[in-house]
C-alpha cells in the first residue's frame, strides 16, 4: 500500500486532470474589457494574403500560404507553431529581409518593403559585435541608423541599458557577459532605435530554464515600460500564453493561420499563473492545435532491453 505522502503527491500531480476546467474562451469582466481597449488601439501592423515559397530542386516549396492578421499597437503578439511551419520565415518577412511572393505588409499602413529602422530583431543567437562593449553596442544603432550626436547617443543608450538592468555591466565585453545578458543588450539594442515593432525570433530558446523564466519576466516589464508592440517568436507554448494578449498559431506545410486566440489569462502575469484555471485551459486548447494526440512514441517498435521482471509504466 502507498504510505499517506504516496497518496498525496498523486493527488498533486492528477489535480489538473480533476479540476473542472473552464473554456479557454472564458473571459473574466477585466480580461473581456482589456481586449475590448485592445481591439479599440489601432493596427499598426497588418498582414493580407502573404504568400512566401522557395525553389528548391524538387520543385517549388510553399513556406506560408495566404497569412493574414492585423495586430494592435502596444499588443504582444506571440507566434506559435511546429517546427518548419514557417515562424521564423514570417519574421523575416516582417522584417524585411525576404521579398513576398505575393501578399501585402503594411506597418502603419504603409507596405513594407525592405529593411527599415521601424522594425526592431532580436533572435535565438545573440548578434551582438563580440569587439564593441555593451555601451558601444547599444550606441552603435543609434549614431548609425538615427544618425544622433555621439553624446546624445550615449546618453540615450544609458537609458535603455538601464531600463534592462544593466548599468553596472556597461562597459563589459559580450564574452563577460551570461546568455541571458547579451540578450538583454539586443533587447536595449532593439529598443534603442525607437523601432514601431520588435520582432523576437525564438530569443529565449537557447537559454537555460530559470535564464529563460527570468527574461519572460523581463520583458513583460519592459514591454509594460515602452510604446512598443512585440511580435514574438516561439515554439514554447506555456512561454506563449506566459507572454501574450493573443496567441497566432500557424498550422505547418504549407503554414497557414490556424487561430488566433485570445489569452483569457488575467495580466499583470506572474509565474504563480502557470497552474490557474485560465492557464491551463489555454495550454490544453493550443496542445489539441498543435500537438493532435497521435504521438509518434506511441508507434516506436517494443524492444526489451532490461531483464528486469516487473514492468514500468
Ligand atoms: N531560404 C530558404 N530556402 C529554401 N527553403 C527555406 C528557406 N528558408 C526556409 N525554408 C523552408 O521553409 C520552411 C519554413 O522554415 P522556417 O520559417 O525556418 O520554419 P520555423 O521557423 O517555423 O521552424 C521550412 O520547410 C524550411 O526548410
Ligand atoms: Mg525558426
Amino acid at each position: 500500500m502507498c504510505p499517506p505522502d504516496c497518496a498525496h503527491m498523486t493527488a498533486m500531480t492528477e489535480a489538473p486532470e480533476a479540476i473542472a476546467l473552464p473554456s479557454y474562451r472564458e473571459q473574466s469582466p477585466q480580461v473581456a474589457a482589456r481586449f475590448q481597449r485592445l481591439r479599440e488601439r489601432p493596427v499598426i501592423l497588418e498582414v493580407r494574403d502573404v504568400v512566401k515559397h522557395f525553389d528548391s530542386p524538387q520543385g517549388q516549396m510553399v513556406a506560408l500560404d495566404r497569412v493574414s492578421f492585423k495586430t494592435h499597437r502596444r499588443e504582444f503578439l506571440c507566434v506559435i507553431g511546429a517546427s518548419g511551419c514557417g515562424k521564423s520565415t514570417l519574421a523575416r518577412l516582417l522584417a524585411g529581409l525576404e521579398e513576398l511572393s505575393s501578399g501585402e505588409i503594411l506597418l502603419d499602413a504603409r507596405p513594407v518593403a525592405g529593411p527599415g529602422p521601424d522594425r526592431g530583431m532580436v533572435c535565438q543567437t545573440y548578434t551582438l559585435f563580440p569587439w564593441l562593449t555593451v555601451l558601444r553596442n547599444v550606441m552603435f544603432g543609434l549614431e548609425l541608423s538615427r544618425g544622433v550626436s555621439a553624446i546624445t547617443a550615449k546618453s540615450e543608450a544609458q537609458e535603455w541599458i538601464e531600463l534592462v538592468g544593466l548599468t553596472e555591466f556597461a562597459d563589459l565585453y559580450p564574452h563577460q557577459l551570461s546568455g541571458g545578458m547579451k540578450q538583454r543588450v539586443a533587447i536595449a539594442r532593439a529598443l534603442a532605435n525607437r523601432p514601431r515593432i520588435l520582432l523576437m525570433d525564438e530569443p529565449f530558446s537557447a537559454l537555460d530554464a530559470q535564464t529563460r523564466a527570468q527574461m519572460q519576466s523581463y520583458l513583460l516589464q519592459i514591454w509594460r515600460q515602452v510604446d512598443i508592440t512585440i511580435v514574438f517568436i516561439t515554439h514554447d507554448l506555456d512561454e506563449a500564453i506566459y507572454l501574450a494578449d493573443r496567441v497566432l498559431v500557424l498550422d505547418a506545410k504549407p503554414g497557414r493561420v490556424r487561430e488566433l486566440m485570445e489569452v483569457a489569462v488575467p495580466r499583470p502575469r506572474s509565474p504563480g499563473q502557470f497552474l490557474s484555471p485560465s492557464f491551463i485551459a489555454a495550454r490544453r486548447h493550443l496542445e489539441e492545435l498543435i500537438h493532435p494526440l497521435s504521438e509518434t512514441a506511441e508507434h516506436l517498435p517494443m524492444v526489451r532491453l532490461t531483464k528486469v521482471g516487473d514492468d514500468v509504466e
